[in-house]
């Protein structure tokens, strides 16, 4: 008898190529303002999703971690991994795939590629938090930490927030030259800095993206200005942090998911009961945002599960039309559901 599997059995599946060869055809700085768009839709209808701190492995070098969410129709979640240590070995510090699945059939409806997505996703929302938090004319931006998420968040915070010029500083002068390189000809103007004070000087919006597995101190506070805002996003995981706590007493503290933020933020470094302030709450108008000019905002991101669901739904609504996906054969379809072991069988050689 002939094998037929139901189209339920393809699962489209997004390969690197494919994933860079989709953000090509939409334009980087175009992407990152829909997936800022897609992101903040999906902050506006939080209550819905079905949300829980990720699950963490840890080890001595490293982490590797399950965000799942749903938004009672589709179900999605994350594989990453953070490996400071990796760098030094050739490899990357964090690598993603991610997989959407139907809530009512409970099959998989897109796999995929998210180490690029993660870059693009964690820029995006960053961005998009920046746009509520930000002073509305900051145009110049500082970027500590010059590794693979650097680009992405400068462009990021070009696209959606308006930013002109982006300062950088990174303890290895490589990673700081190869942000030069990348960034010529996208029009923002790039300066590479000697020291995180030489690059903070004038910047409104000053971002943090470094790797260390321990706690480190990337900034004090005596170098945070008033009104700047913060986007800290290297510090997201138990014991690594990057702000002196100093600077976050000072601050108005806005956070994705406070149980997870908790434990992997900033702000472990606080008081359990320190106040923060849920975003999705700015973005439907329950909580305020930045109040005053000379207000100190921190965005403490660690990456939320929700975040990577837009990301995913987004890429799966901008496949439709497009022959940038494979069918990839991963799920057993037996014509009679009760006999997989008969489609065994019937395989043998
Ligand atoms: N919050 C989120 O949603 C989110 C998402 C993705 C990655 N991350 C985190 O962001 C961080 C950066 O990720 P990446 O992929 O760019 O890592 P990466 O290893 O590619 O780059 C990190 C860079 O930080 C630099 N650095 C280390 N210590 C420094 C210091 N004291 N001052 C200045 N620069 C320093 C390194 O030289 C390196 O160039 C990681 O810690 C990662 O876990 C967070």
């Amino acid at each position: 008898m002939a094998l037929t599997p139901s189209p339920l059995a393809y699962v489209p599946f997004v390969s690197v190529e494919n994933m860079m060869k989709l953000v090509h055809r939409v334009g980087v700085e175009t992407f990152l303002k829909e997936l800022a768009d897609r992101i903040e839709d999906d902050f506006r209808r939080w209550p819905l999703f079905d949300k829980t701190p990720r699950v963490a492995a840890h080890s001595a070098d490293g982490v590797i971690e399950l965000m799942p969410t749903s938004d009672g129709e589709t179900y999605g979640f994350k594989y990453v991994n953070g490996h400071p240590k990796n760098m030094k070995d050739g490899l990357q510090t964090v690598t993603a795939f991610g997989l959407l699945a139907s809530v009512e059939t409970g099959y998989p409806v897109l796999l995929s590629e998210m180490t690029v997505l993660t870059a693009l996703r964690t820029a995006a929302m960053s961005a998009m938090a920046a746009r509520h938090l930000a002073h509305e004319n900051a145009r110049v931006m500082a970027m500590i930490g010059n590794g693979a998420q650097a680009e992405f968040q400068a462009l990021g915070m070009k696209a959606v927030c308006g930013i002109d010029t982006v300062r950088l500083w990174d303890i290895d002068r490589r990673a700081t030259d190869k942000v030069v390189r990348n960034l010529e000809g996208s029009g923002l103007k790039v300066v590479a800095c000697d020291s995180a004070e030489e690059a903070m000087e004038g910047a409104q919006i000053v971002t943090t993206c470094t790797a260390d597995k321990q706690f480190a101190t990337i900034l004090t506070d005596n170098m945070v200005g008033a009104g700047v805002h913060l986007n800290a996003v290297g510090g997201d995981c138990p014991g690594k942090t990057e702000l002196h706590r100093d600077i976050l007493a000072r601050s108005t503290i806005f956070v994705e998911y406070p149980e997870q933020t908790r434990i992997e933020g900033e702000i472990q470094q606080m008081d359990p009961d320190h106040p923060v302030t849920e975003l999705w709450q700015v973005i439907t108008g329950d909580a305020p945002g930045r109040t005053g000019p000379d207000q100190l905002t921190l965005f403490d991101s660690v990456g939320f599960a929700v975040e990577d669901f837009s990301a995913l739904t987004y890429v799966r609504d901008k496949l439709e039309g497009t022959d940038l996906f494979d069918k990839l054969d991963l799920l057993a379809d037996p014509d009679d559901p009760r006999d997989l072991f008969g489609m065994l069988q019937r395989a043998a050689p």
